[in-house]
């Protein structure tokens, strides 16, 4: 059981251990994981404001990679744009179906769901702005991040821009391990479980029901280990591409723990 060693954090593995045989390990974008991410998903937040805002500047279609079930396609059809969700979970997807099934016909019809991989894809189109949030950038490794720069200057229309939000540790002197809880939008409360030690390339995120039930019944725990990327040298890596950086604007208070910075980045010349 991965969750035993203290790779995810010595609190987390303590957990786990009090509900010893209950415990089913799943990940944040499966069958399991995602109902639990798409119930904790908040959508009036600095990151969906700050995309909204930034796209707002030039017409036409928008790329959303790394959709999920639909935290920024949803708001964008909202405001009468036409979206293409891009991810790879079907599970996220079925949720993001869902959601258009209850959505009014006309935001429905302007929203092309595509079940695929963000570092390599063929839509056959290009776009005035590509977004990939969420910090959605850190699931994948070297040779992925690779091909998604391929894939997004394959896609982006003349002038198009390419939207990214990054991730860092904002905090010098913080905890390795962190607790919090969150309700989410079905009213139930997890726990949700951070180890990210400072100067680590990556950090676990692991999720658990804060008031399982007192019986024996399974109890669904999510986890994730994602890489943490270095500010400086994701710009290098996305100049290397062919892809500059044109802006970069600080979506967090500057000492939070998570540190989320936008980017904006537009081809190469
Ligand atoms: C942090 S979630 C973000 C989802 C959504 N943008 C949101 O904010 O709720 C990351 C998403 O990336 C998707 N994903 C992971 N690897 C992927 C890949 N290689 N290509 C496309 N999507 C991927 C997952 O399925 C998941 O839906």
């Amino acid at each position: 059981m991965p969750l035993m060693t203290t790779e995810g954090g010595v609190l987390a593995a303590r957990r786990t251990a009090e509900l010893g045989d209950r415990v089913r390990v799943c990940g944040l974008y499966d069958a399991l994981g995602a109902p639990v991410y798409h119930d904790l998903a908040t959508y009036d937040d600095p990151e969906t404001r700050a995309l909204l805002t930034a796209v707002r500047t030039t017409p036409g279609p928008l790329l959303d990679l790394a959709a999920g079930s639909g935290r920024f396609t949803l708001p964008l059809l909202a405001t009468g744009r036409e979206v293409t969700a891009l991810d790879l979970s079907t599970d996220m997807l079925a949720l993001l179906r869902t959601q258009l099934d209850r959505a009014p016909a006309s935001m429905r019809a302007r929203c092309t769901v595509v079940r695929g991989d963000m570092s390599r894809f063929d839509l056959g189109r290009s776009f005035p702005h590509i977004l990939l949030g969420t910090t959605s950038l850190s699931l994948l490794d070297e040779d992925g991040r690779a091909g998604l720069y391929r894939s997004v200057l394959a896609h982006l229309a003349d002038g198009g821009r390419f939207l990214l939000t990054v991730l860092e540790r904002g905090d010098d002197d913080g905890p390795d391990e962190t607790v919090v809880r969150a309700t989410g939008s079905g009213g139930t409360v997890y726990e949700l479980y951070e180890h990210w030690p400072a100067g680590a390339d990556s950090r676990t995120v692991t999720l658990f029901p804060a008031d399982p039930p007192q019986d024996d019944s399974p109890v669904t725990v999510c986890t994730d280990r994602v890489a943490v990327l270095d500010l400086p040298r994701l710009e290098e890596e996305l100049a290397a591409s062919g892809l500059t950086v044109t802006s970069r604007r600080l979506l967090s208070p500057p000492d939070e723990r998570h540190r989320v910075t936008l980017l904006t980045t537009e081809a190469s010349r």
